[in-house]
Formats: structure tokens, C-alpha cells, sequence
């Protein structure tokens, strides 16, 4: 299927943000990173600068820095104005105010722009897509996804989670996926069968808190592991 512009939201959260939301610890951020969908995030832009190794895939990396920042000013507008509208939504402590947030999270929008040429260059960012990815086996030693599998589950079916997160743990040896609410606040419809079947199919899971929490009530990342190299399929074919 062909990827459209039109159905993306760009937004991009700061490394602070991204270190908060998956509970990093030192070790963890000396690890092989992989980036899932970080879209015009600066996590990877501010890791590399540390001399972290890290890698981004997401599909609007196909397109130019031009056409991204168009539509991140487009993506702006459009978000600060559903916040107003819906302040009520959010939690008020680490970023206390809207303006705050406009500032916080256009500051990794354009430091991400910054980075994103050379980081095209250097292989850090990748244009590919869930829930299939251009990896050999364990390639990295960790993989985030942040808002995108469990917010959206009125759009992406539970399968699609399965085989993702499936996908994300061959490449991987661990991935934390965080939040696990969906649009609108509500726990995610898929969560609990996802882990289910995860677990059926010999991965471990766990959903831990995490001292970050902007959507109420998304305060939990999910983790999830081969369960020492023994899940059934291997990682790759989900048994549903
Ligand atoms: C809401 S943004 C989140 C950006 C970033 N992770 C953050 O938290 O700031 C969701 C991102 O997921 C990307 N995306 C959409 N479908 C995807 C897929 N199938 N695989 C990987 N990324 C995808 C979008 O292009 C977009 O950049």
C-alpha cells in the first residue's frame, strides 16, 4: 500500500522526552538503538551527537528535509490547536504549559531538521515501515516505538500488532513500546490480547510504569523479550 502524507500527523518529541517515556537507564542508552516511527523526533539526532548508536525507520524519511519541514508547519498549527481545545486531556507537570509544550516540542522538530541530512548519509535514518523491517536478526540491542503501536488501534488491527512487535523482537533483543492507551484515553482495545498471544507464542512480557505521563493515563511502557531466545516461531511468523 502506498504511504500518503495526508493521514500523518508530523510531531516530534525531545530525547528528555524519549528517556522518560522508556524508562533509559546509562547502560540502556549505550546499547544499538532502533528508533520505531520517530518521525521528526530529535532522540536520534541528540543520541548520535553523544556518540550513542542509533537508528530511525520511519516511511517519511522517503521525503525531503523541504517537504518534511512544510509539513511539520502544517502538523503545528493543526496539533497546538486540537491542545487548546482539549487542554483538559493532558497532564500540566513536566511541560506546565501549552505555550511550553509549542516550544519544547518545535525545539526537537527543528533540531531533528538539522541533523536529518547527514543523518540520512550516515544510515541513521531509514525509510521503512512495520511491520515488516531491513534487519538481520538481532541487530540491535533495543527497539522503542513511541505513539504509534497502541495509540492508533482504531486504525492498526491487532494482528498488525502482533507480527510488528513480533518483528521488532527478531531485530531486537528487547522492545519497549510505550504508551498503551489509544486516542481518546482508554486503555488500548488490542493490549490485552497482544500480550496473549506474545505470550503464547514464547515471548515475555511486562507492562511497567514510567515517570512520564502527558496523554492522562498514559504512564505505562509494555517490554517485551524472546523470553531467552526460546519464543516458538523464532521471532519472525506469529502463531495466532
Ligand atoms: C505520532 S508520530 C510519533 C513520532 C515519534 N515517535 C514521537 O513519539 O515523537 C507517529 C509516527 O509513526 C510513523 N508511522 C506510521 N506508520 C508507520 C509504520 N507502519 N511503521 C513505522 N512508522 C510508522 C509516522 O510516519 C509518524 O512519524
Amino acid at each position: 500500500m502506498a504511504f500518503s502524507l495526508d493521514n500523518i500527523v508530523f510531531w516530534g518529541r525531545s530525547f528528555d522526552e524519549y528517556v522518560a517515556m522508556f524508562n533509559m537507564s546509562e547502560m540502556d542508552l549505550g546499547k544499538r538503538i532502533l528508533g520505531v516511527g520517530d518521525g521528526p523526533a530529535a532522540f536520534n539526532a541528540a543520541l548520535a551527537r553523544a556518540g550513542g548508536h542509533v537508528t530511525s525507520i520511519d516511511p517519511i524519511y522517503q521525503f525531503s528535509a523541504g517537504k518534511i519541514r512544510s509539513r511539520i508547519n502544517i502538523s503545528y498549527h493543526m496539533v497546538m490547536e486540537q491542545i487548546y481545545k482539549n487542554s483538559s486531556e493532558f497532564v500540566w507537570r513536566r511541560i506546565p504549559t501549552i505555550e511550553e509544550l509549542g516550544r519544547v516540542r518545535m525545539e526537537a522538530m527543528l533540531d531533528f531538521l538539522d541533523d536529518y541530512p547527514s543523518g540520512l548519509k550516515e544510515g541513521r535514518y531509514i525509510a521503512a515501515q512495520l511491520p515488516a523491517l531491513p534487519f538481520k536478526n538481532r541487530s540491535f540491542g533495543l527497539a522503542l516505538c513511541s505513539h504509534l503501536l497502541f495509540l492508533y488501534s482504531d486504525n492498526l488491527s491487532a494482528d498488525f500488532h502482533v507480527q510488528s512487535i513480533m518483528e521488532l523482537c527478531s531485530v531486537a533483543t528487547e522492545a519497549r513500546i510505550f504508551p498503551l492507551i489509544e486516542l481518546g484515553l482508554k486503555k488500548s482495545r488490542h493490549l490485552d490480547l497482544v500480550m496473549a498471544r506474545l505470550r503464547n507464542n514464547g515471548f515475555e512480557t511486562s507492562m511497567e510504569s514510567v515517570p512520564y505521563e502527558f496523554q492522562r493515563g498514559g504512564d505505562q511502557m509494555l517490554r517485551v523479550t524472546q523470553g531467552n531466545g526460546k519464543s516458538k516461531s523464532g521471532g519472525r511468523s506469529p502463531d495466532f
